[in-house]
């Protein structure tokens, strides 16, 4: 049985009416960049996180980036954030010339351990920047009682937890700003690439306005140097399109992450923990194993698709090595870097499907 690591086309078969007829809109409006569903959406997902503002912007690692300069961090500045990330986590920061400062993560939520954040705060420290990774919201509670002790910023990276609870809040509306990734894949996501930043704080979210567009806020006015960085109304209206059924689409997440953990009990394997208070949204099924190769060989002549996310931690990525650290900086994130693997996942599939991939793992 072939069984794909997500199945867009599954998704797209069940609101192609809908999906078809937006676009045809669009097209026929002729208004491609920021119209009307671009505003609309941001006024959907402000009333769904219950905040101020919403901005779309070009992509997830855009609203980190755009994010992080709004809170006027630049050079000189460090920001604390976890190694076990996609890598635009840390190259936001870099863009703006602050440092990426790394602190390891907790080896059962896979995000960053709270306990480490205090010793690698500095004098030029000025935000933490969580990753609620695989769908799991970071311990907020510490975090934000760290930021307000030291006076630090929150930039939170929602991009794998659209919907996501930490203790009946939503991720994303703790901090100064929540970034949104909606790359095709993403829990919430589009047919593009395209980002969102969440804020309550006026100031923040005007400045981010400007910086997507070219840094004007009256046309061919341009205040600040900005960038190109919005998102066009086709992604705008096939992401209002999905955000009706962004919680029916988590809730099935959730049954099938429900349907793995109890098909893989009795086995070695180690399967992703929902702390008490804590709603996972699932964005990946991450489990751990000492005999990751021989999964991987045997998914693979099954017909089975799985990932490594992520095989090697950002303090040893060739492209940080000027940061300095070495192999054993970080021991929890090196240790899941080598025995992790995400298994397929998306609402839509079925319970013979994810039996199938249980038992193909189960032989092993
Ligand atoms: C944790 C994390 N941060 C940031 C990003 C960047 O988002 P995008 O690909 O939309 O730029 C991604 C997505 O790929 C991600 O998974």
């Amino acid at each position: 049985m072939k069984i794909q690591m997500v199945d867009l086309k599954a998704q797209y078969h069940a609101i192609e009416d809908e999906i078809d007829a937006k676009i045809k809109e669009i097209i026929h409006s002729t208004h491609f960049i920021i119209g009307s569903n671009v505003a609309e959406l941001e006024k959907e997902i402000a009333g769904y996180y219950n905040i101020k503002h919403a901005v779309a912007v070009a992509s997830g690692t855009d609203a980190l980036h755009l994010s992080i300069l709004a809170c006027g961090i630049g050079k000189g500045d460090e920001v604390i954030t976890t190694p076990f990330t996609f890598i635009a986590t840390a190259e936001a920061i870099t863009y703006t010339g602050a440092r990426p400062v790394f602190v390891d993560i907790d080896e059962k939520t896979f995000n960053i351990d709270v306990k480490r954040i205090e010793k690698a705060i500095t004098k030029n420290t000025k935000a933490i920047l969580p990753v609620h990774l695989f769908g799991l919201s970071a311990d907020m509670e510490k975090v934000k009682e760290l930021a307000v002790e030291y006076k630090l910023k929150i930039i939170e990276d929602c991009a794998q937890s659209f919907g996501a609870e930490y203790k009946g809040k939503k991720t994303g509306a703790f901090g100064n700003a929540g970034c949104f990734s909606f790359f095709p894949s993403k829990n919430l996501g589009c047919y593009g690439d395209g980002g969102m930043v969440i804020a309550n704080d006026d100031y923040m979210a005007e400045k981010i306005r400007m910086l997507r567009n070219h840094g004007q806020k009256v046309r061919y006015y341009h205040s600040v140097i900005g960038y190109n960085s919005r998102l066009d109304e086709i992604q705008a209206g096939i992401l209002r399109v999905k955000l009706k059924r962004i919680d029916e689409y988590n809730k099935k997440r959730r049954d099938n992450a429900r349907l793995y953990t109890e098909k893989l009990k009795g086995s070695n394997i180690i399967t992703p923990s929902e702390p008490d208070g804590y709603y996972h949204v699932f964005h990946q099924f991450s489990i751990r194993t000492s005999k990751r190769d021989s999964i991987q060989n045997s998914l693979t002549d099954a017909g089975i698709a799985f990932a490594i996310y992520y095989p090697v931690p950002l303090h040893l990525q060739e492209s940080y090595k000027d940061l300095g650290y070495k192999k054993g900086d970080f021991p929890v994130s090196e240790a899941v870097a080598s025995d992790i693997i995400s298994l397929p996942m998306y609402p839509e599939l079925t319970e013979a499907q994810i039996d199938e991939v249980c038992r193909v793992i189960k032989k092993i």
